[in-house]
């Protein structure tokens, strides 16, 4: 069921939303539950499908088809990308996004090929004009307050002012937000969502281990870091993690540190692996690669998908419509 949000922009209405609210691509964490929850409480639900193969990229999608009516997109890290997968997203998802290289026309045009819109998550102004010279539909201004990999240096609101002040197609903001203020803030900016992460890493249909999540809830945003750290399978791309998890790994000795289940088998984690833990992951998950942004001192309980995006969505309604009462001195 979508919910009655009032809350529409540029954005909202090119995708097909009633909330402001683009979920991050989390792989692991973002679960098929995860997108379809954020989806049915009408955001943008956004699977991450690195590594992930044809067949199984097809049949997840296939199951979110049938388990939601909202929207759902598929994200895919440059560094890892396999172009028979972009193939398969397009015919099945509403939007197809690239994050962590160089925009490129090719790519979106076969994004677009089959329907899908086509965005690109930036890191700096001119990375969003590329996006935009390639011919995406809309553009994820990332920020690096931000959970999770990081692409540029600059932090949310100096980039996201620059990028409005240019760009033509809706731009959403990413890094930082959690709370209503803080998506209220970035609308009333000229962004059209705001794209939250660390929020649902807590959220009760993540894939995330317990221990993260707890992890999670007893952090704030000083206990976080930018840092290299975890680059076994992708080195030299800086990310935001909480910084006991550095501690950690840096105090073990051991090359395997863990195991995951995944659909196709049972895997090592590397110790400072860039893979997070998720609910079928053993061993040191202290020292593994717990992203966080800034925005996790604001995250304070698990809460179900869809309670996150009313609260985000309703709070955010409140606050614009009394921020206009400061409008035209009717504040007194
Ligand atoms: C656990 C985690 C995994 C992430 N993985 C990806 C990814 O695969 N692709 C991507 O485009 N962004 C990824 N990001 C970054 C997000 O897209 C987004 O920029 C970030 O979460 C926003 O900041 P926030 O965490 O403060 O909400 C990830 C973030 C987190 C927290």
């Amino acid at each position: 069921m979508l919910s009655p949000h009032t809350l529409s922009t540029p954005f909202t209405k090119l995708v097909g939303l009633s909330a402001p609210i683009q979920l991050a691509a989390m792989p692991g964490i973002a679960t098929a539950d995860l997108v379809a929850a954020v989806a049915d409480a009408g955001g943008l639900g956004m699977l991450g499908a690195p590594m992930m193969s044809r067949a199984l990229l097809e049949r997840v999608l296939e199951q979110l088809s049938e388990r939601t009516k909202g929207a759902f997109g598929v994200n895919f890290l440059i560094p890892f990308l396999d172009l028979e997968c972009v193939s398969v997203a397009a015919r099945r998802a509403r939007v197809v996004e690239f994050f962590y290289g160089e925009p490129d026309p090719r790519l979106v045009e076969r994004a677009r090929a089959f329907g899908a819109l086509a965005s690109w998550q930036v890191g700096s102004l001119a990375e969003a004009v590329a996006a935009e010279r390639a011919g995406c539909d809309f553009i994820v201004v990332q920020g690096t307050e931000a959970g999770g990999h990081v692409r540029g240096g600059t932090s949310l609101l100096p980039l996201l002012s620059l990028v409005l002040d240019t760009a033509r197609v809706p731009v959403v903001a990413a890094g930082g937000i959690a709370t209503a203020r803080s998506l209220a803030g970035v609308l009333a900016c000229g962004a059209g969502a705001a794209r939250i992460g660390t929020r649902f890493v807590v959220a009760a249909e993540s894939g995330a281990h317990p221990s993260y999540v707890e992890a999670l809830l007893a952090a704030s945003a000083t206990d976080t870091c930018l840092t290299e750290a975890f680059s076994v399978l992708w080195p030299d791309a800086p990310h935001r993690v909480l910084r006991s998890a550095i501690a950690a790994a840096e105090a073990l000795r051991e090359d395997i540190i863990g195991e995951e289940t995944q659909p196709d088998g049972v895997f090592p984690v590397h110790r400072l692996s860039v893979v997070p833990p998720t609910l079928t992951t053993t061993g040191h998950v202290e020292a593994m690669a717990l992203y966080a942004g800034e925005s996790v001192g604001n995250v304070s309980s698990v809460q179900p998908a869809a309670a996150i995006v009313s609260e985000l969505v309703t709070g955010a309604e409140r606050l614009l419509r009394d921020a206009g009462r400061f409008l035209g001195g009717r504040d007194g």
